[in-house]
């Protein structure tokens, strides 16, 4: 059994780290910023509150679900209450609820590649398979390249938009055809619109705004991790019709009986907390256009702008042919040990020839991290034209 292999960038990074190397990591997908006051102020509240020491209900504090559901009405257009929501450890529990609750074993779940590797993960966690859709050269999935994958067996596809590694944000149209061919042939859409907030085209709208027809055959699945800097302490949700809710809450209850109380507060605090996501929205559009143009000043990488997320995904792959490294693995375990500076290689997303950068960092930590790259490639195409030269003497 293989783990996810951001995971294993960020447990190398963290034992250099260790031995005493000043790394910059730009692998992890999260927010480098603390959690906001605010939050943490009500979690610590929330721990001197008697009520929350004891145990809570398995579909989660029904005064967090009724704030969810307001999220999710407002993006869909549609009325959603609390009684439509269960609240998970993270989006990826919710992920994992929803897949469970929708498929026998060796049902197929399909997924973008390149995509977030978690998606597969799930599935396969909940004794599924996952079935990877090509995306097309602005990376999304198109209702043709569905459905080429589709067989008896389909039964969901995980949409995410914007998406990770990728940014891609899917306009109205291609939702609406992802959702026509979804209708047309009874597979459910799960909804993952964890970096709904991060949005730098204007162009996000969830599947069931454009779609509503879809509302029995959908699930909108979120969380506080991106948007409000709070991956650790782990809440997120799924709004879904009732049958996916008994099955989920039932999972819950037979599992863990319940989301701690208190991160539940914390969440809660979050979610009432609005100026958060908009102002880290704005930094991010700005350290993207920082990155992906320094990444577009090194000769070999080709990076697209993202319409959204929090990471650049350069082609590599000029810069690979050129130079002396096998694979953007490679290339990623080399600047690790040269520069200290950690991405994750596009290999962990099905794309071979990429790397991911996270963009969520503060501006010091990105200019640092730009001049180590800058320096660290400037340095090896000087090595490789003296080796060059050499050669052809
Ligand atoms: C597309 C996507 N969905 C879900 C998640 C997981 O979110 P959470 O930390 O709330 O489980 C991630 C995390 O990287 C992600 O990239």
């Amino acid at each position: 059994m293989t783990d996810n292999p951001i995971f294993a960038v960020a447990a190398k990074a963290e034992a250099l780290r260790a031995q005493g190397a000043d790394v910059i990591t730009l692998a992890a997908g999260e927010p480098q910023a603390a959690t906001s006051a605010v939050v943490v102020e009500a979690a610590v509240a929330a721990v001197r509150d008697p009520a929350t020491h004891h145990y809570g209900t398995a579909q989660g504090d029904p005064a967090l679900r009724a704030l969810v559901a307001t999220v999710v009405s407002g993006d869909t257009g549609l009325p959603w209450s609390a009684g439509d929501v269960q609240i998970a450890l993270g989006a990826k529990h919710a992920l994992f609820l929803t897949v469970q609750a929708l498929i026998d074993a060796d049902d197929e779940v399909l997924v973008a590649a390149p995509g977030w590797p978690g998606h597969a993960e799930v599935v396969t966690a909940a004794d599924g398979i996952a079935v990877p859709v090509d995306t097309d050269e602005e990376f999304r999935i198109s209702a043709e390249a569905l459905d080429r994958c589709r067989t008896p067996r389909t039964r969901a596809v995980i949409l995410s938009s914007p998406g990770n590694p990728t940014g891609a944000a899917y306009p109205e149209d291609r939702l609406r055809q992802i959702a026509d061919w979804a209708h047309q042939h009874g597979i459910w859409v799960i909804s993952d619109d964890i970096y709904r907030a991060f949005d730098y085209t204007g162009t996000y709208r969830s599947i069931l705004r454009v779609a509503p027809q879809l509302r029995g055959r959908t699930v909108v699945v979120g969380g506080v991790s991106k948007e409000h800097a709070m991956t650790g302490w782990r809440i997120g949700w799924l709004a879904a019709p009732p049958q996916i809710i008994a099955s989920a809450r039932l999972h819950v209850s037979r599992t863990i009986t319940h989301v701690p109380t208190v991160n539940q507060r914390a969440a809660l605090a979050a979610l009432g907390d609005t100026r958060t996501p908009v102002e880290a929205a704005s930094c991010y559009r700005r350290r993207r256009a920082l990155l992906v143009d320094a990444l577009n000043g090194i000769d070999g990488i080709d990076c697209p702008l993202p319409d959204g997320g929090m990471f650049a995904f350069p082609d590599v792959s000029a810069l690979l042919r050129n130079r002396s490294w096998t694979s953007s693995a490679d290339l990623a375990a080399w600047l690790l040990d040269t520069a200290h500076l950690a991405v994750v290689p596009g290999e962990a997303f099905n794309a071979p020839g990429r790397i991911r950068v996270c963009f969520a960092v503060d501006d010091d930590t990105l200019i640092t991290a730009i001049e180590r790259l800058q320096t660290a490639l400037g340095a090896a195409e000087q090595e490789s034209a003296v080796r060059q030269m050499e050669e052809t003497r």
